[in-house]
């Protein structure tokens, strides 16, 4: 007992490369990742997006060799976002059933069939206001914009999109989209909710990746930062309406509100690494700080460990390529 000797040495297994591998409690593969994708009507090329280094606008002409490029990689789901030529008041675009978001979905579908594809529902990058539903004044309608999430979510399902992926921020949106899928016989169509989404300042490179026209904020619609207890809240609302998966968004400064929702509910729970996070990692690789492969595996497995099934990061294709 009162040996000179600690009893515990929790270095015993941290010996070699295989005990630390024996003894590793959380893994990530390519299973597990959703890779985003911004795709542009009416360009030629591809546009770099300066502060996400490595990410591209696709040009729509080029959206089905991409998918193949990332099938060939190992990527099992993408998610798509458009970047419209088509702005209006309440994004009606988005529910045109030649629109972009339809012919996203069906240019993926048709290049691979079996290539997951998760179509982000909102309005923000199709109205020439850049919020995320229908203006009433100087406020968002809440109501109004969930018909319109109904209409947008039928039109991709019908594109064949393999999952609605709501992000309007908007109180009822999962079960006014789920009535409006069944009511025109999609009942097989999933909807992963971004159940907790955050007002985040780490989505700045973002709006640039989509040319959003927002002035001002999203935070009468989008969750205070600061509240936990509110965030378990949201995500079990949606539960409740309906939704097939969860998902907390931002991903790293959130590891408590995974936790705790990982604990609160049995769906299964995605978190969104998003663009801030990305370019973080990048730019700080870029001026020699970090390493980024290092950083990007830890920073991904940590949203494991904290209780995530799936994780979207703009690094999956990175990481395909690298083999995980
Ligand atoms: C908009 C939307 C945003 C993101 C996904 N969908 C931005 C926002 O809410 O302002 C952020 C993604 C990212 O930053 O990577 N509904
Ligand atoms: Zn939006």
């Amino acid at each position: 007992m009162s040996s000179q000797f600690p009893e515990a040495r929790p270095r015993r297994l941290r010996r070699t490369p295989q005990l630390r591998k024996l003894f590793q409690e959380t893994e990530f593969s390519l299973n597990d990742l959703v890779l985003p994708i911004f795709v542009e009507e009416e360009i030629d090329d591809f546009v770099p997006i300066t502060s996400m280094p490595g990410v591209r606008r696709i040009p729509e002409s080029k959206l089905a060799g991409e998918i193949e490029r990332y099938a060939r990689a190992g990527i099992q789901s993408v998610m798509t976002f458009g970047v419209s030529h088509h702005l209006d008041g309440n994004g009606s675009d988005t529910w045109r059933e030649n629109g972009l978001v339809s012919r996203m979905a069906r240019i993926c579908k048709d290049a691979v069939p079996e290539m997951i594809v998760m179509s982000d529902t909102c309005f923000c990058e199709y109205t020439d206001h850049g919020h995320c539903g229908v203006m009433h004044g100087a406020e968002v309608d809440n109501d109004l914009t969930l018909f319109n999430l109904g209409q947008q979510a039928v039109a991709a399902a019908r594109a064949g999109a393999d999952v609605i992926a709501p992000s309007a921020a908007m109180d009822g949106q999962v079960q006014a989209i789920r009535r409006a899928l069944d009511a025109a016989g999609f009942h097989q169509t999933s909807i992963m909710a971004y159940s907790t989404k955050f007002a985040s300042a780490l989505y700045g490179p973002f709006r640039e990746a989509g040319g959003s026209a927002l002035k001002g904020d999203r935070k009468s619609y989008q969750m205070n930062p600061m509240n936990r207890r509110e965030a378990v809240r949201e995500s079990l609302l949606d539960e409740q309406e309906g939704a097939d998966a969860l998902m907390v968004k931002p991903a790293g400064a959130y590891l408590d509100i995974i936790r705790d929702i990982r604990e609160a509910s049995r769906l299964p729970l995605a978190a969104y690494q998003v663009s801030g996070e990305y370019a973080m990692i990048k730019f700080g690789a870029a001026a020699g700080a970090i390493d980024e492969e290092r950083v990007v595996r830890e920073s991904l497995g940590a949203i494991k460990r904290a209780g995530a099934d799936l994780i979207f990061t703009y690094f999956a294709m990175d990481l395909a390529l690298s083999g995980i």
